[in-house]
């Protein structure tokens, strides 16, 4: 059991074995914290928190946090970053989706109120839906279909939301909500069904990029220890309201598939396909907020992360995993 200590926080973090939970969870160790990861596996993989084993700052609980959650630890801070992210992911898992941005914030709420400690949610730019104001900003309501095939994810999230603010309005807990924009890096899942391990893993391994629509859609790609930097700095924060967090450099989906051809020098083409449903054509952060109240702004160029990236997924393609 971790008990408190001046030196070192004790952290929570939900969906520890994902992607930016495991990012997060190295961030906090090297920042001095001791850390309890929660996971249920159901998008995570143990080999994004293997190289943990045996580090006495951190634990691991395999636990569906839709369900109550009880740790006899004094807790400092709880970090809930566990939910299904990709489309794929979380039209395949609608039910558990929505399960744990409601149960799930519920009971890390609970959990944060319990202990008297500082809480932070990974929301998401999908709150913004197919946004009607370009770049979006924190005030911006938006333009969510409820009943669409997206609604599991973006409804959980506004709902996650709605909660956190609950919580801090009624009981006083000291929430932050974070608004993650595409987020890329190692540790990414070759098959997510997101565009940049689906493009990099087509250009690896000679394949055909699918672009949906016509390849004009923007979005905008943040290099996971940037985000991860902002988001550390907004939990240190007196800050309750949503903060964006994203790069605001904005690329067309076609700009970004003939990036990954130059980068990985693959001979795969461009290939297009039907715009799937409630696509957002557009998707830009506004970064004011960040950048006056964290002082944060993304440093890693493109051309840094998205060849780490690839780097990355050279690996995974050679060991054998299946690409999209
Ligand atoms: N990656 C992005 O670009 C992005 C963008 C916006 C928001 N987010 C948010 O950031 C968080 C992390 O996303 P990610 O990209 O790392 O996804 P991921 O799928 O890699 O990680 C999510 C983790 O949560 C775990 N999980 C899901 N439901 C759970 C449950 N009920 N109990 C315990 N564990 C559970 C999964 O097993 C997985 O390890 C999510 O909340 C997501 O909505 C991510």
């Amino acid at each position: 059991m971790f008990k408190h200590s001046q030196a070192s926080p004790i952290s929570v973090v939900t969906g520890a074995a994902g992607f930016l939970g495991s990012h997060l969870t190295d961030r906090l160790l090297a920042e001095g914290h001791r850390v309890i990861g929660v996971d249920n596996f159901i998008t995570g993989n143990v080999a994004n928190i293997e190289h943990l084993a045996g580090n006495e700052s951190f634990r691991f609980i395999k636990h569906d946090v839709s369900n109550f959650i009880y740790l006899p630890d004094d807790v400092d801070c709880v970090f809930h970053f566990a939910s299904p992210a990709s489309p794929i992911d979380y039209l395949e898992y609608p039910i558990q989706t929505l399960k744990v941005g409601s149960l799930g914030t519920h009971n890390t709420l609970g959990l944060a109120k319990d202990k008297r400690a500082r809480y932070l949610i990974a929301s998401t730019s999908e709150c913004y839906g197919d946004p009607l104001e370009h770049p979006q900003k924190e005030s911006y309501w938006g333009n969510v279909n409820p009943v669409g095939p997206r609604g599991c994810y973006d409804e959980a999230k506004r709902f996650a939301e709605a909660m956190t603010m609950a919580y801090h309005r009624t009981h006083g807990v000291d929430t932050k909500i974070v608004r993650i924009f595409n987020t890329y890096g190692p540790r990414m899942r070759l098959r997510d069904g997101r565009v940049v391990p689906a493009f990099i893993g087509q250009a690896l391994t000679g394949k055909p990029l699918t672009i949906f629509g016509d390849g004009s859609q923007t979005r905008s790609f943040c290099y996971c220890s940037d985000l991860i930097d902002g988001i550390f700095r907004l939990s240190q924060s007196d800050f309750h309201e949503p903060v964006n967090i994203g790069n605001p450099h904005e690329m067309t989906i076609k700009q970004f598939g003939e990036a990954i051809i130059q980068h990985t020098g693959s001979s795969s083409k461009l290939e297009f396909r039907p715009l799937p449903q409630d696509d957002p054509k557009v998707r830009r952060p506004d970064i004011t907020r960040a950048k006056t109240l964290l002082g944060w702004e993304p440093r890693v160029a493109f051309a840094d992360g998205i060849v780490k990236t690839i780097e990355f997924f050279r690996g995974r393609v050679a060991a054998g995993d299946l690409v999209a």
